[in-house]
């Protein structure tokens, strides 16, 4: 990193102003690159729920993935403004429900922003009794989570739970790649 010379009209504050400009230019690009790059790579879908006095809601991610074996948990990132997020964080619970191949209507209703909470869980079959949100039926696994950290990074937070409960189904799993929704072959 460039040290500053403490001189405010330095060369050195001059050499500040013209890398913090050419981020400036740069950085537009970088992230259209880094959109682009994403859209490749392949994931699986899931719906995370939640339920609690902040009222129930559920959110689509591609983010969740495993953390640990021990203690069993999991992670998935959610956009800070995200309305879901806000009542994952309140509720202090969530599952994620990890989609089946058939499942991308719901994938599709749980990503509308504009959809209110009840009315995305108006589509498929919902189980409302488990301790930590919503789950699916028919979906390939679920995961209760109590909620165990959170860390905020750029737009986004990283919600990690700590698995209570897990189960897997006799289902293929929905895969999200190119801005589209897939099966395996
Ligand atoms: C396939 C797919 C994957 C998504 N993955 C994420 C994700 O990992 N994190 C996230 O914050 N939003 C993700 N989104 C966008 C959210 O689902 C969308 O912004 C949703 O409307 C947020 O709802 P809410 O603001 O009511 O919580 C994804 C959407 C789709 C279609």
């Amino acid at each position: 990193m460039f040290q500053s010379d403490g001189d405010a009209g330095g060369p050195a504050a001059r050499m500040d102003a013209m890398l913090a400009a050419k981020r400036r230019i740069s950085t537009p690009d970088l992230v259209d690159r880094f959109r682009d790059a994403m859209r490749r790579t392949a994931a699986g879908v899931a719906v995370v729920t939640t339920h609690g006095p902040a009222g129930r809601g559920g959110i689509t991610v591609s983010s969740f993935c495993s953390l640990s074996l021990e203690p069993p948990s999991v992670l998935v990132c959610i956009r800070k403004d995200s309305t879901t997020l806000g009542r994952i964080l309140k509720n202090r619970v969530f599952a994620a429900n990890v989609l089946a191949q058939d499942q991308s209507e719901l994938a599709a209703a749980f990503a509308s922003p504009a959809t209110p909470h009840e009315r995305r869980f108006a589509l498929g079959q919902w189980v409302d009794t488990g301790p930590a949100g919503p789950v699916l039926v028919g979906a390939v696994a679920h995961f209760d989570c109590k909620l165990a950290h959170v860390h905020d990074y750029g737009s986004h937070t990283i919600v990690i739970g700590e698995v209570v409960e897990a189960a897997s189904h006799d289902a293929r799993p929905l895969i999200y790649a190119e801005q589209a929704f897939h099966r395996l072959p």
